[in-house]
């Protein structure tokens, strides 16, 4: 089977961009990163990718002011210049909006530094810490227009220790998520997750989730 064309997105330092180019790597590896696209040129991801040969682009936000869609279409274009199949937010910061996600109907992949549906948004680690959770975690999924709550594909937890720090703790997640990314990349380029009501199947079972 041919490998699916991927196009992963970043806005900062890009390791589990770094993940994903690694798995690829593999010859059996379902998929391809054909492109590495960022929103803002001075991510240090960029320089990582190129570094593995990968080539990049900036569709720099700043340069669309308030226009959200006018910096999705530059993106589009991007994407379809390149035969983009399937794309993999990896620390991408920007919110897209529906325009863009309709278009990308599960063939748009984020990962999320926490077990959703529980902590969606900004600061996962802190807040995991302050609400005193006993597991954290991190979740892939399928993005929708709404933020953070689209079908999950494959999800892991860590404990919170009692001596953890924010840092401590965003270092254990990040382990599980350069872990799980490849593999839901895996799993979606082979074919093998069907979204039915609303949720994901995985070979028709559903997906072991912790939250
Ligand atoms: C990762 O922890 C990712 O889950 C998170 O940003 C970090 C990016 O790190 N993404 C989000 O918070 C998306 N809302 P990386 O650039 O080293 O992959």
């Amino acid at each position: 089977m041919a490998r699916k064309r991927v196009a992963v997105l970043i806005s900062g330092r890009g390791s589990n961009m770094v993940a994903l180019i690694e798995a690829a790597k593999e010859p059996s590896f379902p998929a391809e990163i054909v492109r590495v696209v960022s929103n803002d040129p001075s991510a240090q991801g960029l320089q990582r990718a190129e570094a593995s040969g990968i080539r990049t682009a900036v569709v720099d936000h700043r340069t669309f002011g308030k226009d959200r869609e006018a910096f999705e279409r530059a993106l589009q274009g991007e994407l379809e210049a390149n035969g983009t199949e399937l794309i993999c937010l990896a620390g991408f910061m920007r919110l897209l909006t529906p325009w863009f996600v309709t278009r990308w109907t599960e063939r748009l992949i984020n990962i999320h530094p926490a077990l959703l549906p529980d902590l969606k948004g900004l600061h996962t680690h802190a807040r995991a810490l302050t609400e005193g959770r006993k597991w954290h975690g991190a979740t892939v999924h399928f993005v929708v227009p709404e933020m953070d709550a689209g079908p999950i594909i494959r999800q892991a937890r860590v404990p919170v220790l009692a001596d953890d720090t924010e840092e401590k703790l965003a270092a254990r997640v990040l382990e599980v998520e350069h872990r799980i990314y490849p593999e839901a990349l895996r799993l979606v380029s082979e074919g093998r997750v069907q979204v039915v009501g609303g949720a994901c199947l995985v070979d028709g079972k559903p997906v072991e989730t912790f939250s």
